[in-house]
């Protein structure tokens, strides 16, 4: 029997995966009652990404502009809305971000998730789950070969991954100790709609369009497992619906590619679908390679046989299919792209990099 959740309270749904899990989740026969989300709105997050969305769904949909450092308003909320599940996306999620300036991953990341596990906690029986989203960097880097399985341990390299873990640490203890009903997803690198363009795929296909450098870190070796963001959307809720409490499940799309070859493949389609460049040059031509990240994490790959087995979860979209919608959807959605890039993005940009 899939777990029944009428009353969502989604943290961070105003960023990347959490409007797509939103946006996913309404489509689906099963959604909640209502969807509360809940998100600060730091530069990452954009609720004109869901204005069509709150239009069709009324008050089946609400949103709420509190960060969840606010015990006050996390608890309020809860209260509210009548609040059975949580799905807690909301994060600093920029690794070069948090080589730069970590306080915030800090406070946002892990005092953050305590201050939602003790308000979830505190709310007594109301909260059938707390679902934690965390990612396949807390398992630190993989050389050539072997793959990351839910039982391997955390040896975090970054700042962000750090602080990930630390979340994850948190969320195990209060299901270990208090009894709350926890379960946690560790996922690989996501692509596709909506994401904001300082991570490299949303980044390379704007650049390439635009005729501006392509930065490569270090060699351009450096391997990742990329997964369709509604593949992991889905496995979410399918975790969320149907896991045992305390489990956790790796979600990967057994897709590592080197960097190199995902932009590559970007410059490849970018030119069959838009204007050439004023120079008559392919846009591999516009590839650079630079400094490389500190503590750059070599490789990443996923064992997610687990939750094919235990949840008959799979990928829907392979990396072709879903590469290709996701150049289609930022060269259709120029409006999107330059709204993002303005303001405070431009501003952090110009503090911390000239
Ligand atoms: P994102 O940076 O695009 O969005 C984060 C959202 O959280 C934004 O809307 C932001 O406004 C909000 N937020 C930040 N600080 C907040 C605070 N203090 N209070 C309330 N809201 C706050 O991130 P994303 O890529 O959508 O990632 C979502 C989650 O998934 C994160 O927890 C991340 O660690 C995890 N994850 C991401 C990936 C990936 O490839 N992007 C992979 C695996 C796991
Ligand atoms: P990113 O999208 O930042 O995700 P993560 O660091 O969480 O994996 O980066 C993906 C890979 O691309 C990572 O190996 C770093 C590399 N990268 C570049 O080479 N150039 C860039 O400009 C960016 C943003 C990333």
């Amino acid at each position: 029997m899939p777990r029944p959740i009428q009353n969502l309270l989604v943290t961070g749904g105003a960023g990347f995966i959490g409007v797509n899990f939103i946006r996913w989740l309404f489509d689906q026969p099963d959604a909640p009652d209502r969807i509360v989300n809940f998100d600060t709105l730091t530069y990452a997050g954009n609720p004109l990404s869901l204005l069509d969305l709150a239009e069709k769904a009324g008050d089946r949909y609400v949103f709420i502009k509190a960060d969840i450092c606010d015990a006050a308003a996390v608890k309020k909320a809860i209260k509210t809305y009548h609040i059975d599940a949580i799905a807690h996306f909301a994060a600093e999620s920029h690794v070069d971000r948090s080589i730069v300036a970590p306080d915030e991953f800090v406070r946002t990341n892990i005092l953050g998730t305590y201050t939602l596990l003790q308000a979830a906690r505190e709310a007594g029986g109301q909260i059938q789950l707390f679902h934690h989203v965390s990612t396949d960097e807390v398992f630190g880097a993989l050389g050539d070969t072997g793959f990351f399985t839910e039982d391997t341990p955390y040896a975090p390299n970054s700042p962000y991954s750090a602080s990930k873990a630390a979340s994850d640490h948190l969320v195990r203890a209060y299901h270990e100790t208090y009894g709350l009903p926890t379960t946690l997803s560790n996922c690989s690198n996501n692509y596709g709609p909506f994401q904001f363009p300082e991570k490299l795929i949303p980044l390379m296909i704007l650049n390439a369009l635009e005729g501006k450098p392509l930065p490569i870190y270090g060699d351009g070796l450096n391997v990742r497992d990329w997964l369709f963001v509604t593949d992991h959307c889905a496995a979410i809720w399918r975790v969320m619906q149907e896991a045992a409490c305390g489990s956790t499940y790796n979600v990967g799309g057994r897709n590592e590619l080197p960097n190199l070859r995902v932009v590559e493949k970007i410059c490849d389609l970018v030119d069959a679908k838009a204007p050439p460049l004023p120079d008559g040059n392919p846009r591999r031509s516009l590839i650079t390679f630079v400094k490389d990240r500190p503590g750059h994490d070599r490789r990443y790959a996923i064992d997610c046989s687990k939750i094919e087995r235990d949840l008959g979860w799979r990928p829907a979209e392979t990396f072709s299919s879903g590469f290709e919608r996701t150049v289609d959807w930022y060269l259709n959605n120029s409006d999107w792209c330059q709204q993002v890039r303005s303001g405070d993005y431009q501003n952090w940009i110009a503090a911390h990099y000239g």
